[in-house]
C-alpha cells in the first residue's frame, strides 16, 4: 500500500512531543512491512538538518493557490534515518517556517492551512497516487477538508484519509480569513454545524472537527482516551461531533519504536542493559549522577522527562519534587515550557531545590540527554491530568525504569500498579493512583520508594515485568493497517 503521512512533526528531526515519534515509529512499521510510506513535514528553520541525510531540492515549481494568488515553494526531500521525508519550503513574505519555533506564532492555523494546501498541491502535480493519507492533530485536519471539497475535482479522488487525534485540547480555531486565503469559501456551507462549526462558539470555524467530519476513520491514541473523549468532557468539546461520528471513531494504542529507544543497543548511554544483565542499568545512574553532581548514595532516582504544560499535572510534578527530597529519594527533572508563566515556576523550583547534591532541574529540551535519564533513573513520575496516550511511561518500561502515573488514557492502558490491579502478577509493572492531588500522589511515590528499599526482589520484579512487554509498533502498526484496508474498499 502507498502511504503518506502529513504531519507537523517526525521525530527527531522536528520533535516537541510524543506526535513526533509516533509519526516517526508508525511510517518506519509500515515500511518494513513493504508498504510504500513517504512524510510531509514543513521545512522550519529550527529543525534538525544534523538528522536529515541527503536533502535535495526535489520539486522547484510548486505554486500553491493562496488568497486568488499563489505562493511559490520549493519541496526538499530527504531521508530522516531511513523514512522518506518532503519537506515544504514556502517562499514568501510570511515566512511561515521560519520563525525559529515549530508552535506559538499567532497566525499558527494560517501556517498550516496554508501547510495542508501545499501538501496536497504537491500530491497532485507531482503525480503521487498514494492509497492513504494519514493525517495527524489539528494542523492536518483541514487536508481532508480540501481534499473532498476542491482536490477532489482534481484528480485525487481515490485517496481515503485516516485522521489520527493526539490531543483534543489544541483544535485550531479560525475563520473567514481562511476560507477565503484556502479558496474553500462558501462560508454559508462551513459555517453548518455539520460542517466545521465549533460546536461551542458559532463565531469561529474548528479545523480539528473538520479532521472529524471529513475523515473516513478518525483515531484517538489509547482505547481508554477514546472512551474518555466520548463519555467524558476530555474531547475538549468535541463530544457531540464525535457522537455523531462514533461508527468510524476508535483507540489504537500507540507503540514505542524500539530502534530508536532499546537500551540494549542505544548510542547514548554509557553503558548498555537489558533483561539479562540489567545490573549495567546502575553504570548509567552512576554516570548520570556523574553529569549532574548529585551524590552517590544508596537512594533511588525519580525523574520527570515532559513538556511543561498544565496537561501534564504542573502541581504535583513540584510536589513529586519536594516529596521525594523528604522521603529519601534523589530527584531529576528534564523539561520545557512554551509558556513564560510555567517556565518561570520551574525556574523557581530549579533555585529552590538546585543546590541539593539530590536533585537537579534541567529546563530545556534535550533528547540525548533524556536517553541518560530514563536509563539512569529507578522510577518515572507521569501525574497527568489527561494522557491521551503518553510514551514516557512506555519508553520507562523499557528501560526497567519504574512508572508512578495517574491513572487516565493511555496510562491506565499501559501502567498496572503492582498492588492494585486485576491483571496477573506477572504484568503488573508500576505504580498508579486516581485522585488528582498531593494525596493521590503521594499514596503512589511512598509505596514506590518503600518497596525500592524494603523489598529489593520484589521491585526487581516490577522492573522486568515492565521490560518483557511488548510496546512495539508491531501490533498498533497491524492496527493501522486494518484501518487503512477497511477504508481504501470503500
Ligand atoms: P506529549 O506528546 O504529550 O508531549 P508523550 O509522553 O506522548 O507526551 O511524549 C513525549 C515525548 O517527548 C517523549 O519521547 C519524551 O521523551 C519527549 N520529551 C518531552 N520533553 C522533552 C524534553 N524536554 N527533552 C527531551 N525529550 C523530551
Ligand atoms: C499527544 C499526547 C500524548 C501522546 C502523544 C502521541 O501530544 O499528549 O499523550 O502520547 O500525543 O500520540
Amino acid at each position: 500500500m502507498y502511504i503518506i503521512h502529513v504531519a507537523s512533526e517526525c521525530a527527531p528531526v522536528a520533535k516537541v512531543g510524543g506526535l513526533a515519534d509516533v509519526v516517526s515509529g508508525l511510517a518506519w512499521e509500515h515500511s518494513i512491512r513493504g508498504n510504500d510510506v513517504e512524510i510531509i513535514l514543513p521545512k522550519y528553520d529550527c529543525m534538525r538538518y544534523d538528522q536529515v541525510w541527503g536533502l535535495t531540492n526535489s520539486y522547484n515549481d510548486l505554486w500553491v493557490p493562496w488568497f486568488g494568488g499563489a505562493v511559490h515553494c520549493s519541496v526538499w526531500f530527504g531521508e530522516v534515518h531511513g523514512r522518506k521525508c518532503y519537506f515544504i519550503d514556502p517562499h514568501s513574505n510570511d515566512n511561515f517556517f521560519n520563525r525559529g519555533t515549530f508552535y506559538g506564532c499567532r497566525d499558527d492555523v494560517m501556517r498550516y492551512a496554508f501547510f495542508c494546501k501545499a501538501a496536497l498541491e504537491f500530491i497532485l502535480k507531482s503525480g503521487k497516487q498514494p492509497d492513504i493519507i494519514h493525517c495527524h492533530d489539528w494542523q492536518a485536519g483541514l487536508l481532508p477538508v480540501m481534499l473532498a471539497e476542491i482536490y477532489q475535482h482534481h484528480g485525487l479522488w481515490r485517496q481515503r484519509v485516516c485522521y489520527t487525534i493526539h490531543n483534543f485540547k489544541h483544535q485550531g480555531i479560525f475563520g473567514h480569513d481562511i476560507l477565503a486565503a484556502t479558496g474553500l469559501g462558501r462560508p454559508e456551507h462551513f459555517f453548518s454545524p455539520t460542517q466545521l462549526r465549533d460546536d461551542h462558539n458559532p463565531s469561529v470555524l474548528n479545523c480539528m472537527k473538520g479532521g472529524v467530519v471529513y475523515s473516513n476513520f478518525v483515531t484517538t491514541v489509547s482505547p481508554k482516551h477514546a472512551w474518555e473523549a466520548r463519555h467524558s468532557n476530555q474531547s475538549h468539546g468535541l463530544g457531540g461531533t464525535l457522537h455523531v461520528h462514533q461508527g468510524k471513531f476508535g483507540g489504537v494504542l500507540n507503540g514505542v519504536d524500539y530502534n530508536a529507544w532499546n537500551p540494549e543497543l542505544d548510542g547514548f548511554l554509557p553503558a548498555r542493559y537489558g533483561i539479562n544483565n540489567v545490573d549495567d542499568k546502575y553504570k548509567n545512574k552512576d554516570a548520570l549522577r556523574d553529569r549532574f553532581w548529585l551524590y552517590k548514595s544508596e537512594k533511588p532516582i525519580i525523574s520527570y522527562i515532559g513538556r511543561l504544560d498544565e496537561q501534564k499535572g504542573l502541581d504535583l510534578i513540584c510536589h513529586a519534587a519536594h516529596y521525594a527530597l523528604a522521603h529519601g529519594a534523589q530527584f531529576i527533572l528534564l523539561g520545557s515550557a512554551s509558556n513564560h508563566a510555567i517556565h518561570n515556576q520551574f525556574a523557581h523550583l530549579r533555585n529552590q531545590l538546585g543546590q541539593s547534591v539530590d536533585c537537579h532541574i534541567e529546563l530545556g529540551f534535550n533528547e540525548e540527554l533524556s536517553h541518560l535519564i530514563y536509563a539512569g533513573s529507578d522510577m518515572v513520575i507521569v501525574p497527568s491530568v489527561f494522557e491521551p496516550c503518553g510514551l514516557t511511561q512506555l519508553i520507562a518500561l523499557r528501560y526497567g525504569t519504574v512508572p508512578i502515573v495517574r491513572s487516565v488514557g493511555g496510562l491506565a492502558d499501559t501502567v498496572f500498579d503492582k498492588d492494585y490491579s486485576d491483571v496477573d502478577l506477572g504484568m503488573r509493572n508500576g505504580f498508579t493512583f486516581n485522585d488528582l492531588n498531593n494525596a493521590g500522589l503521594e499514596s503512589a511515590m511512598s509505596r514506590a520508594i518503600s518497596l525500592y528499599y524494603d523489598y529489593k526482589e520484589v521491585f526487581r520484579h516490577i522492573m522486568l515485568n515492565g521490560m518483557k512487554a511488548d510496546y512495539s509498533w508491531n501490533h498498533p502498526g497491524a492496527h493501522y493497517m486494518n484501518i487503512y484496508e477497511m477504508i481504501k474498499h470503500k
